[in-house]
C-alpha cells in the first residue's frame, strides 16, 4: 500500500467503541474516513466530530449481516474516493453462556455479525485492493478468540474464525500488495456490553462489568495503536501486556494454560443462572 497521503478508510461498527476511536484517530491524521453501522443516532453523532477535524467523512446505514449492505458501504466509499486503502472490519457483539446453555439461535447472531460481517468486508473490498494493487485489511477479534476462557464457547469460535481468515489473507495477498493487521484486545471500556447475549444472567452480568469496568487501555489507545500496525504494516497486534504474557504462557505449554482454566471454569459450572 502506498503509505503516505491521504488514505481512504471504511470502518464498520464505527458508530461506538472501538471503530470510532479508529475513526477519530484516522481523521486527525487527515484521511478521508467512512463510517457504517446499524446505530444511526451514534453514526450521525461520530458524524459531526469526524467533520470537525475538516476532513471529507460520511455514514451509511450498514448492516453487516446483509451481503448487499456491505458491498453497497464498499461500492459508495469507492464512489466518493475512487478507491478504498483501509477496510476495518470491527462491528461486533458479545455472547456466551455455559456451552449447553447456548441455542443455535445465539450461535447463529454471533457468527453471522462477528464471523461473516469480518468475512463479508473482506469480500467486498479484496476485488477493489486486488484492482488497485494496494491496500490494508484491519480485522478486530479478540484475545477470546487466542485463548478460549470457558463459559464463551460462541463469542471465542466467532473470534477464532476471524484470525484464521486473517492469517490466510496476510499470507495469500501479499503478491498483490495488500496487507493484514488482526487485532486482538483483551477488554476495555466502549458499549460493547449493550449487545451482550446470554442465556446465563452471571455471564451477562459478569462481562458486561469485565467491559464496563476496564480501565488498562482505553479505546483511543487501542486505536492508536492500531494506526501503528497499518503504517507498520504489522500483522498481529495484542495491545494489552497482560494478554500477550498468558499468550507466551499457552504456546510454552497448552496442558498449564488448560489446568489453569479450571477455576473459571468451576465458576461458570457453579455460578450459571437462568437469565429471565
Ligand atoms: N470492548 C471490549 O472489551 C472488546 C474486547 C475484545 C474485542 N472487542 C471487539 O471490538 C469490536 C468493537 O466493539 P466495541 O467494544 O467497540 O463495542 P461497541 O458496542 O461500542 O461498538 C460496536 C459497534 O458495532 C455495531 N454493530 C453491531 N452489530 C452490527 C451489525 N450487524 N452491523 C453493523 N454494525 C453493527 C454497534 O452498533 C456498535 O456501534 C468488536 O468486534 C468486539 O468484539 C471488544
Amino acid at each position: 500500500m502506498d503509505r503516505s497521503g491521504s488514505k481512504r478508510v471504511l470502518i464498520t461498527g464505527g458508530a461506538s467503541g472501538l471503530g470510532k476511536a479508529i475513526a477519530l484517530k484516522f481523521s486527525s491524521h487527515g484521511h478521508h474516513v467512512a463510517i457504517v453501522d446499524l446505530n444511526d443516532e451514534r453514526g450521525q453523532e461520530t458524524l459531526d466530530q469526524l467533520k470537525q477535524s475538516g476532513v471529507d467523512a460520511f455514514y451509511q446505514r450498514c448492516d453487516v449481516r446483509k451481503s448487499e449492505d456491505v458491498q453497497s458501504a464498499v461500492a459508495a466509499t469507492q464512489k466518493r474516493w475512487g478507491g478504498i486503502d483501509v477496510m476495518i472490519n470491527n462491528a461486533g457483539v458479545a455472547a456466551g453462556g455455559p456451552f449447553d446453555w447456548v441455542s443455535s439461535e445465539d450461535w447463529d447472531w454471533v457468527m453471522d455479525i462477528n464471523f461473516f460481517g469480518v468475512l463479508r468486508g473482506c469480500q467486498a473490498s479484496v476485488p477493489v485492493m486486488k484492482e488497485q494493487g494496494s491496500g490494508h485489511l484491519v480485522n478486530i477479534a479478540s484475545m477470546a478468540g487466542l485463548l478460549n476462557p470457558p463459559g464463551m464457547s460462541n463469542y471465542n469460535v466467532s473470534k477464532a474464525a476471524v484470525i484464521s481468515l486473517s492469517e490466510t489473507l496476510v499470507a495469500e495477498l501479499q503478491p498483490w500488495g495488500i496487507g493484514v493487521t488482526c487485532v486482538c484486545p483483551s477488554f476495555f471500556k466502549t458499549n460493547l456490553g449493550e449487545s451482550m447475549r446470554s442465556p446465563d444472567k452471571t455471564t451477562s452480568v459478569k462481562l458486561e462489568k469485565l467491559v464496563a469496568g476496564s480501565s488498562d487501555l482505553s479505546a483511543d489507545d487501542i486505536a492508536g495503536m492500531i494506526y501503528d500496525a497499518v503504517d507498520s504494516n504489522q500483522f498481529l497486534l495484542m495491545p494489552h501486556e497482560k494478554a500477550r504474557l498468558a499468550w507466551d504462557y499457552k504456546r510454552d505449554s497448552l496442558d498449564n494454560h488448560l489446568k489453569a482454566q479450571l477455576k473459571l471454569a468451576q465458576q461458570v459450572k457453579e455460578q450459571a443462572q437462568p437469565a429471565e
